[in-house]
């Protein structure tokens, strides 16, 4: 029997000069989400049976299923990091809108856009290509499905195997790189900071979100976790509030949670299968990594088949949730039967919970979003 990983944070009143400095949020990535086409908030949708289970007060999912297009949170940090990315290389300021963007991208110096990735970023980063019109080179790790490669590729992007695992690709992806491409990886190392930081502020737009359909900030969090860099806008986001962030990884892929026990990063081996592809990393960002030690409440591993049962019950709230989607929820579900973790997790009757599924099933319901009872109380809206 393997060992279910699971680490808990630092007590943040026991160790507050761990706090790094704040990091500058992306205030203007929320203008330049909205004037992309089709933007509007995702659903949070509530969950009661969940609420029920937990012996807490409410349960909300945001849902990623259908983000600007895609089926998947990624589009936000891709696309922003894009804008100051391409901005900064024509010595310009970042463009208000995706227009101005597209115009600067035909007029400025040819770019490729390159990225390694395990399917949403990739596919996010040659989205954003096309409709800047720029070429994209994606680098894939072994074992991706043929879906998600052709998912990629149906963008325009080259697509290129690398027969390797996750890290070993991002690590080909940056040797790759020539004066005529730009990197837009979503994990940093030494050396490696500045994009990695623009698509962590891209994320900021989801929790800005939360807070406006939430009408306030919840008692927990819990985030299905690769490098940790949709980790880190949580943590940067909930720095000065009392929620308590839950970082959810595959058992197989418990780099954070290692990372957390062990009070430095720690790399795990990543070669074992596992459905949550997003979620096969076995590396932290290095930009995430001080808050992550600093911040994060508590950290655990769950396996496929628990976000299996957790999709379905997503499924019959009206989410479509997949595999990394739902980790989130089957994370809350393993977490209460470790000890202390109920407690590090303030998982009492008075909380109110908030769970990231990070991507859909692949599979549109029919009608193209929420169905079933809780789609009435969906709080969903254009803004
Ligand atoms: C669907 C999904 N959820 C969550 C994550 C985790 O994000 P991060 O790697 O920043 O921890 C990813 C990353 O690819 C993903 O694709």
């Amino acid at each position: 029997m393997t060992l279910r990983p699971f680490a808990i944070g630092p007590r943040r009143d026991a160790a507050p000069t761990l706090m790094p400095a704040a990091i500058p949020s992306g205030a203007d990535a929320r203008a330049f989400h909205r004037s992309m086409p089709g933007y509007a908030r995702t659903p949070l949708v509530p969950v009661p049976e969940l609420a029920a289970r937990w012996n807490v007060t409410s349960v909300h999912v945001k849902d990623e299923s259908a983000r600007l297009g895609l089926p998947a949170f990624k589009i936000l940090g891709a696309s922003w990091a894009e804008n100051r990315a391409l901005s900064a290389r024509s010595a310009a300021p970042p463009c208000a809108t995706l227009a101005e963007l597209a115009e600067l991208a035909s007029s400025g110096t040819p770019a490729t856009l390159v990225t390694a990735t395990d399917g949403n970023h990739g596919r996010a980063l040659a989205r954003m290509a096309r409709l800047l019109g720029l070429p994209a080179r994606i680098y894939v790790p072994d074992g991706l499905p043929e879906s998600t490669v052709a998912a990629i590729e149906s963008e325009g992007a080259t697509v290129l195997d690398t027969d390797e695992i996750y890290d070993a690709a991002v690590v080909l992806a940056a040797q790759s790189i020539s004066d005529d491409d730009v990197l837009i990886q979503d994990t940093s190392w030494p050396g490696y900071q500045g994009v990695p930081g623009w698509i962590v502020d891209g994320y900021a737009t989801m929790f800005a979100e939360i807070d406006e359909q939430a009408g306030g900030t919840p008692a927990m969090i819990a985030v299905p976790t690769g490098v940790g860099s949709l980790l880190q806008a949580a943590l940067q986001h909930y720095r000065q509030s009392p929620t308590r962030v839950l970082a959810v990884e595959p058992v197989t892929a418990a780099c954070v949670t290692a990372s957390l026990a062990a009070g430095k990063p720690v790399t795990v081996d990543t070669s074992a299968f596992t459905t949550m592809a997003g979620l096969n990393c076995g590396t932290v960002s290095t930009l995430a990594w001080p808050l992550i030690r600093a911040r994060l409440d508590a950290g655990i591993g769950v396996t496929d088949g628990e976000s299996a049962w957790a999709a379905a019950i997503l499924r019959n709230a009206g989410v479509d949730s997949g595999p990394c989607g739902a980790a989130s929820a089957a994370g809350v579900e393993a977490a209460r039967g470790v000890p202390g973790a109920i407690e590090a997790l303030g998982l009492d009757a008075s909380a109110r919970l908030v769970l990231l599924s990070t991507e859909g099933s692949g599979t549109p319901q029919a009608g193209g979003g929420a169905s079933g009872t809780a789609a009435n109380s969906v709080i969903s809206d254009r803004s």
